[in-house]
Parts: C-alpha cells; structure tokens; sequence
C-alpha cells in the first residue's frame, strides 16, 4: 500500500511520473468540464482538523474531477467532540473502508499515524510544521509551467520558515529537482534544521534576495507561534514583507509565489501580490486540482 505523507518517501522517478501526470491534467483542465472515470466508485474521506479552503477544496474537486465520492468529515461535529479518542476515531473510519483518507492535522506525524493504521492510501495535507508535501508537488508543478525548468532556478523561501510546513516540503522536493535553495528569514523564525543539505541562510532580505529567480513568500504561524514571539505586523513588514522596492533587488523578471492564505500587508504587498507579469499565486492555486489529481491516481490506481 502507498501512501503520501512526506517528500523522502518518493522517489525520483515517483516524482517525475506524478508531475507528468499532473501536467497533462493541467492541459485537460483547459477544456470545459474535463471529467474522467478513473477513480470511478471510489469513496475518498477528507479529514480536516485545522481550517482550509484551497487544500480542501482542491482535494475535493481532484477527486470529482475523476469520478470519486468526496465525503467531508466535519472535526467540529464528530464524536471528537464527545470524548472519542483519536485512535478510535481512526479505527472507526477504517472500519467504515474508504478508498483513500485525506488528512490536515496540527500534530507533527498525525497522517503517519493514520498510515500506520488504514487499510486505503492515506495522504497529508498537512501535519503541524513537518510537511505539506502536495503542496510542495503543486508548487514544483507550477514552476515548471511557468519557467519549463527547475534545475538551476535559485529559490528563496521568506518569513516564516522556521514553522512552515510548506517550506519544509519545498526545501527537500525543489533542492532534488535540482533548485538552488536559500532561506531568508529573521533569526528567531529559521528552522533549527532542515530537510536537505547545502541550503544557503540568509537574515535579512537584502543580502538574500539578489539573484533569485523565484521568491516563495510565507504566512507567519501566529497558531503555532508563543503569543510573546509573534511580531509585530508593521516591524515586520518593514524588514520582511515583500513590497516592490525588495522585489526590485531579486533577478530581473524574479517569479513570487505564496501557498495562501497571504496576509496583505505583512508578508507581502497587495502591489507585489497582484502584478499578473510576477506572481504566480493563483497559478498555485488552480495548479493544485491537476497535481492532486495526479497523486490520488498514483495512489489508488497504480497500486
Ligand atoms: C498553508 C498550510 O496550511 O500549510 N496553506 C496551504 O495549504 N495552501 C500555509 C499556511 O497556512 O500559511
């Protein structure tokens, strides 16, 4: 049985076919009402713990888009809420033998603990600040789209790395297909580790950016943040957020990209955000149907 809940767990040749795949839906996805039957009778169960609308909803319009039943299980109104523990939620669900679970939880290797149990292909959509690793596929997906190559692109990942999960899957999936990875970020927001080796460190915004093709801007973590460490908003912005003067200082043309949800005026200016010749952010966003699409195929028809 494969799952999906960590980058390492591929390999190259996974990652090639799942953004092959994922780009010829891409292409599909042009024409009006593309539908497949691949994943015809299947039944996928989204579990969110933690708030979502692109991730969820691009998982669920993935799975309709080839022919699955979604159903969307509500952590606000489930036994949860009666005492239940965790474990026996999972044994339960199990029992009920869905074809596919789909996880977002805010405990660092809940999907794996899922994984560990399931009896179908379990995939994260995001545990804690360990991994994000669909979005890190949707994002390499978009890059290739728009720059057709990933080796050499120097990447910069901003802000608030040290607690992003997204960063953590892009540092290990962009640095294998052959990005070079740089972190800017300030001194109490870098990460104690990383994912992959010859990652370079930056932090300040001024010394990190020149040079870098891409820039992948980040929402601060206040959920995950103690309330005495969150930063002050205009400070931040000031030093950190992206604004059209620190874009200027990046390569010429330099790319920028966001996971969402962008907190305007933080980390990243509504000018910036909006100027359709540098931002690949609502790329992002339609990209993850197709590269979701691509990974519920990997996992439930290439068994
Ligand atoms: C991110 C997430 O939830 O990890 N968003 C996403 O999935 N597109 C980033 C965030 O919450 O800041």
């Amino acid at each position: 049985m494969k799952h999906l809940t960590g980058i390492a767990s591929l390999s190259d040749n996974d990652i090639a076919q799942l953004l092959d795949r994922a780009d010829s839906y891409a292409n599909d996805l042009q024409k009006e009402n593309f539908y497949s039957d691949a994943l015809k009778g299947a039944v996928i169960v989204s579990l969110f713990f933690e708030p979502s609308t692109r991730t969820r909803t691009s998982f669920e319009m993935a799975a309709k888009r080839l022919g699955a039943d979604v159903i969307n299980w509500d952590a606000a109104h489930s036994a949860l809420k009666k005492g239940e523990s965790f474990s026996d939620t999972i044994a339960a669900l199990n029992a009920l033998r869905p074809d596919a679970i789909v996880i977002r939880h805010s405990e660092y290797g809940a999907p794996d603990y899922v994984a560990a149990h399931a009896r179908c292909p379990v995939i994260n959509a995001g545990d804690s600040w360990r991994e994000h690793p669909t979005q890190a596929l949707l994002d390499a997906l978009t890059l290739r789209r728009a720059r057709d190559k990933i080796k050499g692109l120097r990447v910069a990942i901003c802000g608030d790395v040290g607690h992003s999960r997204v960063a953590n899957s892009n540092m290990a999936l962009l640095g294998r297909l052959g990005a070079q990875m740089r972190v800017i970020a300030p001194p109490f927001l870098m990460p104690q580790k990383f994912p992959a080796p010859g990652i370079e460190k930056f932090t300040s915004m001024t010394e990190g950016l020149p040079g870098c093709d891409i820039i992948m801007m980040l929402r601060t973590q206040k959920e995950r943040l103690d309330p005495a460490h969150i930063p002050d908003d205009a400070a931040f912005y000031r030093d950190y957020g992206l604004s059209p003067e620190k874009l200027a200082l990046a390569a010429p043309g330099a790319l920028v990209m966001h996971p969402g949800p962008m907190n305007r005026g933080i980390e990243i200016s509504d000018e910036v955000a909006d100027d359709p010749r540098r931002s690949l952010i609502w790329k992002q966003v339609e990209n993850a149907v197709p590269m979701r699409m691509a990974v519920f195929d990997f996992l439930l028809n290439n068994k």
